[in-house]
């Protein structure tokens, strides 16, 4: 006889049971694409969900794309563990990356570990990215590791540092600076990433660097040798002025839905169509009548006649 009990539900569907560290390499090995999509708040993370997308990143282009920020160097910690917080409460499935802001994880390793527990215990983030894959990163990675916390990497165009990297272009474009992006990806996945981003490198240095990689890759305009891949949620649904990055593929316009979808309210209050009686309440006529009575004979309004 069953021991299962009766009001149990199993999930139809693998893909409705939570990601994991271990099934994210499983899908890497079976060769299966990894999907990874930036969620901000609580309706980004349900739309995230519902899609049934793999990997969730709270990235910090959230200071750009929800808090009007020209650059993500700015945006503080406490701005984006309420981002975080918010992301959370709208995910089930996906495994939740809280990208660690400018300035939060470089000064020491104690300063990073402290900061990835507060993306975890506060915000309830699985683990933590960190950009750059020079010696500060890579001993920042390896301390917040060893401290339990996973962490993705990130090379190749890093925004927080984009000044540095002579702006939003693409990177690792001639053989040293390629190379470099390879040490890169290379000491991070040593110090322990169980995943590593590529953003803006040309698909050739991906697919050359893919067989000395052991950990999930997921690719932003680094072609379609990686793991997986990644995209802004405001970038691929169009609520955004511009089109964006070389490597942004559009699969919606929002902005324009929801500026036209004012404009129509603001149109229909203007012109006295909204609201209609069905937008009312109703009230029962005796008891209308009751309240008017009152209203005239006992409730004085100051200045006006009673
Ligand atoms: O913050 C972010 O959105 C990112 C992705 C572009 C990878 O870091």
């Amino acid at each position: 006889m069953s021991t299962m009990p009766t009001t149990m539900h199993l999930p139809q569907d693998a893909s409705r049971l939570p990601m994991t560290l271990p099934r994210l390499l499983e899908k890497r090995e079976l060769g299966e694409p990894i999907v990874m999509v930036t969620a901000y708040d609580y309706p980004s993370a349900r739309a995230a969900d519902r899609a049934g997308v793999d990997l969730v990143l709270m990235g910090d282009s959230g200071a750009m794309t929800v808090l009007g920020y020209d650059s993500t160097v700015a945006v503080t910690l406490d701005e984006l563990l309420v981002l975080a917080r918010a992301t959370r409460r709208g995910l089930q499935t996906p495994f939740l990356v809280g990208d660690l802001p400018f300035g939060s994880y470089e000064v020491s390793d104690e300063q990073a570990v402290i900061t990835a527990f507060r993306f975890v215990k506060e915000a309830g983030c699985d683990a933590v990215k960190l950009e750059g894959g020079g010696e500060t990163s890579v001993r920042r990675a390896r301390a917040i590791v060893n401290a339990g916390i996973p962490v993705m990497g990130h090379v190749g165009l890093t925004p927080q540092t984009a000044t540095a990297l002579g702006g939003y272009k693409a990177q690792g474009k001639n053989a040293g600076a390629a190379a470099k992006i390879a040490r890169e990806a290379l000491a991070l996945q040593e110090a322990g990433c169980f995943s590593i981003v590529f953003e803006a490198i040309p698909s050739a240095v991906t697919e050359a660097i893919m067989p000395r990689m052991g950990i999930p890759v997921i690719g932003i305009g680094a072609g379609p040798a990686t793991d997986g891949q990644v995209l802004v949620f405001h970038d691929l649904l169009g609520i955004r002025e511009g089109r964006g990055a070389k490597f942004v593929q559009r699969y919606a316009d929002l902005l324009d839905d929801m500026a036209g979808g004012v404009a129509a309210y603001a149109d229909d209050v203007r012109t006295r169509r909204y609201p209609g009686p069905e937008h009312g309440y109703a009230m029962d006529v005796a008891e209308l009548a009751a309240f008017r009575d009152e209203l005239n004979h006992s409730i004085a309004v100051e200045g006006a006649p009673v």
